[in-house]
């Protein structure tokens, strides 16, 4: 499904049964982010729905162990025909930084894109530096913190990719092959 992964992970649709392994991660991935609030606002973002309804549009990665160590859940908008939604991404810190996140969303555009959507959305929480860095890498366009984005005291930054704009950067710790020109990615 995904081929230019790291060695010794492999990636497959979300399921179901993902649901509660991918909530008992959010914690310790996120290094505790803004306390206890932080910790509900993640678990309520998200409910087993994503796990039943989005899983075509969403990856989960494990290692050859089974455990998990990456996700990814986006859907296409049911509004804009245009446009694609990353709403949860995490990768396990002992794997930061080898271009895990970057294969997800590579992997997202692909799918968004033969479903012809041009632009894709996510946001996050102004603290999320490394959130913001990895948009920014990736070229995603950021706005300036929203105030009270998500309601009241939930400020946001989104981000924006026009996927017209030509490919993302490949993964270059993975041994990446240039693609034959037929496929767009
Ligand atoms: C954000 C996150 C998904 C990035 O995943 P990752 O697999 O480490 O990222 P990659 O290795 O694919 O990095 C892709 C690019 O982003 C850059 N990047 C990633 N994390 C970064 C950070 N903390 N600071 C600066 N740049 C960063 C990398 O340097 C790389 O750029 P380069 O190849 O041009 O040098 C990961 O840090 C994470 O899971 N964080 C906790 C959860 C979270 O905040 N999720 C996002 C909000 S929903």
């Amino acid at each position: 499904m995904i081929d230019d992964l790291p060695a010794g992970l492999r990636a497959r649709h979300l399921a179901d049964e993902d649901h509660l392994r991918v909530l008992a991660v959010l914690d310790a991935w996120w290094g505790g982010l803004k306390g206890e609030a932080g910790a509900t606002e993640r678990a309520l973002l998200l409910p087993r729905l994503y796990f039943q309804h989005f899983t075509t549009t969403s990856f989960l990665v494990e290692r050859d162990s089974g455990e998990v160590a990456a996700f990814l859940v986006g859907f296409l908008s049911q509004t804009d025909p245009q446009a694609a939604y990353v709403h949860f991404v995490g990768v396990d810190p002992a794997l930061h930084g080898q271009g895990v996140g970057r294969v997800l969303y590579r992997a997202f555009f692909a799918l968004a894109r033969s479903h012809r959507r041009r632009h894709v959305h996510c946001v996050t929480s102004p603290e999320n530096t490394a959130s913001r860095a990895f948009h920014s890498r990736l070229g995603f366009t950021a706005s300036p913190v929203d105030s009270d984005y998500d309601g009241p005291g939930l400020d946001r930054v989104t981000f924006t990719l026009d996927l017209s704009a030509g490919p993302v950067t490949p993964n270059p710790r993975a041994g990446w092959q240039a693609p034959a020109p037929a496929r767009e990615i």
